[in-house]
């Protein structure tokens, strides 16, 4: 059964890369996870945004790190780079392409952690499509928890959204706020955070931290790794670096009558390096903390900005003027949202470090030296 199910994973997964896994597993099938050092941390969805730069994060802060990914809405070139950045410590990480949680049985590692980003994030896409989103999201997250236990795996960083406050009726949402979904893609997080909590009250060696993101936007101060949606961009700063680089002609802004400063909707947007170092001290704390169970933090800011203060900040960093279309207000939308981090803070010992300038200064560096991501003109659907 094994054989024939690892052939399944090797066949669908086409740059899978055989020899390397066959190698890693006779290097590494001896290896007890006790005995490793240093910590083996698996991540998937490793390969996107987000999970890049934590991958980098990681690799820098001394872990090994083995990816995978499917590259439906990510680029391998986000790894090469991620390894390239790492420098020498590049060599600590490995990736696997695999399309489905199974495969995992193969991935030839014992791990100390998993950090899950793998999903599918699209919210408009997600109304047209819940099925694919509740197959994706949760199928593969189920398969992952049973895989991670028959392995004795059993430390979990779990990337959730703010989008499960729905719409908050005040603000700074702490993580005691009552929970909704505004959609299936935050009824897919609002509801693997159920499955995460029911799987730690059914087994306390479970360790699980569940991280709710406010609004992730910047990149590597680096510029060699950053955002690159597929399509057109759902998310506000994706799409102004798209209009800075003259890939699109405007940017509409959803709505001008809301109580707000200036009548635009107000977010927690949060650097996405600030981000990828919450990651390392939730892993920090599932090590080190013997009492934790399952727990959820609020990774933001505790600033809420406009969409036209975001987009003034843009202008000054990047010289470009951004066009603007007003529209109505986008279905589902919430009017002001940004977080409490008081937990974060007390529990993780970790705060948000960069403002927006800093945030669009990086998010503009990345947009101009990749105005096509990782791709070309060419490669673009
Ligand atoms: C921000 C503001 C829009 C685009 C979503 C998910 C959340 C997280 C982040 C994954 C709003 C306005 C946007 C545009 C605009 N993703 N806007 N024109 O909706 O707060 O959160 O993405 O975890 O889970 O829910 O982010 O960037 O789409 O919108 O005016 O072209 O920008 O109305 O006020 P959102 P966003």
């Amino acid at each position: 059964m094994a054989q024939k199910a690892l052939q399944r994973c090797l066949q669908k997964g086409p740059s899978i890369n055989r020899k390397k896994a066959l190698v890693l597993r006779e290097r590494r099938s001896s290896s007890s996870i006790e005995t490793m050092t240093p910590k083996e941390i698996l991540v998937t969805g490793g390969a996107g945004y987000i999970g890049s730069h934590t991958v980098l994060q990681l690799l820098q802060e001394g872990f090994r790190v083995v990816i995978v990914d499917s590259l439906d809405n990510s680029s391998e070139i986000a790894v090469e780079r991620v390894a390239e950045l790492a420098g020498d410590a590049g060599k600590n990480l490995a990736f696997h392409q695999i399309w489905d949680s199974e495969c995992l049985n193969f991935v030839p590692h014992r791990f100390h952690a998993v950090i899950h980003f793998a999903g599918l994030k699209a919210v408009g896409e997600s109304v047209q499509k819940p099925l694919l989103y509740y197959n994706n999201n949760l199928i593969s997250t189920v398969v992952l928890l049973e895989v991670m236990a028959a392995h004795g795996c059993k430390n979990l960083v779990f990337s959730s959204s703010a989008t499960v406050y729905g719409w908050p009726e005040q603000v700074p949402c702490t993580e005691e706020f009552p929970l909704s979904a505004a959609n299936p893609y935050g009824q897919t997080k609002l509801i693997i955070e159920d499955i995460c909590r029911d799987v730690r009250k059914s087994d306390s060696e479970w360790k699980i931290i569940l991280l709710r993101y406010f609004n992730p936007v910047g990149a590597h101060p680096s510029g060699y790794i950053g955002e690159d949606p597929r399509g057109i961009p759902n998310n506000l700063m994706p799409y102004v670096q798209q209009v800075a680089v003259e890939r699109r002609n405007a940017l509409t802004v959803y709505g001008n009558d809301y109580n707000t400063k200036d009548g635009t909707g107000v977010r927690d947007y949060i650097h996405v390096v600030d981000l990828a170092d919450g990651h390392i001290a939730a892993l920090r704390k599932l090590f080190e903390d013997s009492g934790i169970g399952c727990e959820v933090y609020n990774l933001g800011t505790g600033k809420g900005t406009s969409v036209l203060e975001m987009v003034s900040a843009f202008e000054k960093a990047s010289g470009k003027k951004i066009p603007l279309v007003m529209a109505g207000r986008r279905a589902g939308d919430a009017e002001i949202v940004y977080a409490s981090t008081e937990k974060a803070e007390r529990e993780l010992s970790w705060r948000a470090k960069y403002g927006i300038n800093e945030m669009c200064r990086d998010q503009w560096n990345w947009a101009n030296k990749n105005p096509w991501g990782y791709g070309s003109p060419e490669s673009q659907s």
